[in-house]
């Protein structure tokens, strides 16, 4: 049995959304139109897809885009889209440039009163988060995080059996995302995703932490809701005359008194994206792998194990609506990055129809995770830096 999610709007149109990045060559924004699209409420229709104007308004010309909404820079989607009429304009933006160009875009958006929704890590520090909680607060807009693998139907029915206490206490948990795609210095070779990511000027601070140690904090929040108390981090860089980490270890301690290990590395030969988790406590276990992600495995203590499959009826309703097609029938990487762009522009719909949103529909990353993000990846370099063992995360 495939639920997924009612047909329930009342507004009586599709939302609009404009794009900045995701231009020729770019990795990550067709993902994000190809996911805003898919629940077939939402269209694409203006973009400021490059960095310079001329590459951005070929990229739109690719995508077929109206001439009129192919903008050259977003501060031009800015001035033209505020300037058409309700119904008309763009319901919110999607941020899809490296990270250096996250924060000025956001809070000029959320400023002009647009919703927004951006990749990962939200910004370059806490000090621009803490600005961007504030400006989304003032302004009453609806923030978004593609923190994707939260928009698995398996992770989702991971936090509901931490949360119904299936798990007991947990006292353990073991994240890890490991890939190899730099373990030569790519960069040096003009490959376009390698050349920013390891540049601090339009990474940040670090590496393979903001790169995909920021998606194991997260992940470990979502389905645990433990809060990191100290970490104590090791980070390295393998690659000779590389700028920024590229393998780091981080132990963690959570309030609850649990341990943690989080690992992440670029450099991991014959790794593709080893995105897994593990999470131990004191009446069951949970499994779960990015690479075969429709099937999640709980283990009683003496008992065998139990794997529990995407599409069934015994699922949680947050793990039923984030399905689309019968059990057996693989869902992946698309689809989980939809069900972050559904409940994101369920919730704008619901505030178009001036109804609350509900628990399911608000089930998506948040600027606050954005927020805790940033911090994790500071707090992990800084605790590299120095000789102390436990850093304090508050
Ligand atoms: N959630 C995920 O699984 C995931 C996966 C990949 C990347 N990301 C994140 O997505 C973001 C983009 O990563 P990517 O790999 O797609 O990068 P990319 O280099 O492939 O694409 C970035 C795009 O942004 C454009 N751009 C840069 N500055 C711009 C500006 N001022 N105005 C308009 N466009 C501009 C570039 O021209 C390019 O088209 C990063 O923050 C990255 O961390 C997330």
């Amino acid at each position: 049995m495939v639920s997924g999610k009612d047909v329930f709007t009342k507004l009586q149109r599709k939302l609009k959304f404009g794009q900045i990045g995701g231009g020729r060559d770019a990795f990550i924004g067709a993902v994000h139109r190809r996911a805003a699209i898919s629940d077939g409420f939402t269209e694409f229709v203006a973009g400021a897809l490059s960095s310079t104007a001329e590459k951005a308004k070929l990229s739109g010309e690719d995508l077929l885009l109206n001439p009129a909404r192919n903008y050259g820079s977003w501060q031009e989607m800015l001035e033209k889209e505020s300037a058409l009429p309700d119904g008309e304009r763009i319901d919110f933006v999607s941020i899809v440039t490296p990270n250096h160009a996250h924060f000025e875009p956001a809070m000029t958006f959320i400023k002009a009163g647009f919703n927004v929704i951006m990749d990962k890590p939200m910004v370059l520090n806490s000090e621009q988060a803490q600005a961007l909680i504030k400006a989304v607060e003032e302004n009453d807009i609806v923030f978004g995080l593609t923190h994707n693998y939260t928009g698995y139907p398996m992770v989702k029915e991971a936090r509901h059996l931490v949360r119904t206490g299936k798990l007991g206490k947990i006292q353990r948990v073991v994240v890890e995302y490991p890939q190899d795609w730099l373990l030569t210095k790519l960069e040096a070779e003009d490959q376009k995703q390698a050349a920013w990511r390891t540049d601090p000027a339009r990474s940040g601070i670090a590496g393979a932490v903001g790169d995909i140690g920021s998606h194991c904090e997260n992940l470990v929040s979502y389905i645990t809701e433990l809060e990191i108390e100290t970490l104590c981090a090791d980070l390295n860089t393998f690659v000779s005359g590389r700028q920024l980490d590229d393998d780091a270890s981080v132990l963690l301690r959570f309030k609850n008194g649990a341990r943690g290990i989080l690992w992440c590395s670029q450099i991991s030969t014959g790794e593709e994206n080893g995105l897994n988790i593990r999470v131990y406590g004191t009446k069951g276990a949970l499994y779960w792998r990015q690479e075969e992600p429709n099937y999640l495995y709980f283990t009683p203590p003496g008992g065998p194990v139990e794997v529990h499959r995407r599409g069934a009826d015994y699922l949680c309703q947050a793990a039923q609506r984030a399905t689309h097609i019968p059990a057996g029938h693989p869902e992946a990487f698309f689809e989980a990055f939809g069900n972050i762009y559904m409940n994101f522009t369920d919730t704008i719909r619901a505030k178009l129809e001036g109804r609350e949103p509900t628990g399911l529909e608000l089930d998506f990353p948040t600027v606050y995770d954005g927020a805790r993000g940033v911090k994790f990846i500071e707090k992990v370099v800084a605790s590299s830096k120095t000789d102390q063992k436990w850093l304090p995360f508050d």
